[in-house]
């Protein structure tokens, strides 16, 4: 596991040149994508790379990690909302490229692995954590074999989440997720994580045990992996 410290601005500029690197190299490469409020400085600065021509996600694939079961894509607190906005709207990707699992179709869940498979695999996928170690919406103690699977929230995470709902009412029950299996999969990942907040789980996750009670923590286990990290997240390593 390679870790990289920075100011938030630089996490974001390093984490967006993995991306130019790779679609290089690989134009029709598949994208593995996150939401939350992590990676939006990433977001605008691909945006920003795509307009200056630094980067073409012209023949880029994309899977998103997660959804919340009941919303629809209109919905403005579905990911697949969020992706449209931060991201998707704001380059040269083929909409029809770009998958985010249904929160409404979930019998179905499982055949988002099969998808991925039948595109090549992800070649990169892109991680926050929370505040309790979830990845995607791998909550502690989900099997590290799991794949696309529907999942019910922690009191935590529908906190953590709270804040972009009117009340916590109305944050969603159930979510539908990427398993770890499947996010173990991806060929390289990287992940993000700023803010204080998240400096004692980053800790455990890169310094701790694996174990299915710390979800991150199986990344220890995969052989490409890159932390980005502001000096706050990284204050207790
Ligand atoms: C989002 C996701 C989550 C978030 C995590 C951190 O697609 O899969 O695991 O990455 O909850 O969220 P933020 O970035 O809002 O702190």
């Amino acid at each position: 596991m390679k870790i990289i410290i920075d100011t938030p601005e630089k996490v974001a500029e390093m984490a967006a040149q993995r991306y130019v690197e790779l679609l290089k190299e690989k134009p029709d490469a598949i994208l593995g994508g996150a939401t939350g409020s992590t990676p939006l400085l990433l977001y605008a600065e691909l945006a920003r790379l795509n307009k200056a021509g630094e980067v073409s996600f012209a023949k880029a694939k994309s899977f998103n990690l997660d959804e919340y079961v009941g919303l629809d894509g209109t919905h403005d607190q579905s990911y697949r909302y969020f992706m449209d906005k931060n991201l998707f709207e704001h380059i040269d990707i083929d909409m029809a490229n770009t998958r985010v699992p249904s929160g409404i179709n979930t019998e179905i869940a499982a055949e988002y692995d099969k998808e991925i498979e039948a595109a090549g695999g992800i070649d990169m996928q892109l991680l926050g954590i929370g505040n309790n170690g979830h990845i995607g919406f791998n909550e502690p103690g989900t099997p590290f074999g799991s794949i696309t699977h529907v999942v019910e929230l922690t009191e935590s995470t529908r906190q953590a989440n709270a804040r972009f709902f009117e009340s916590i009412d109305e944050v969603p029950t159930h979510a539908v997720t990427m398993g770890i299996k499947t996010v173990m999969n991806a060929k390289k990942v990287i992940l993000i994580a700023t803010g204080k907040a998240k400096a004692p789980i980053v800790r455990e996750f890169i310094k701790g045990a694996v174990t299915e009670e710390v979800p991150a923590s199986v990344l220890q286990l995969h052989p490409d992996v890159e932390v980005f990290l502001d000096h706050e997240a990284a204050s207790l390593l």
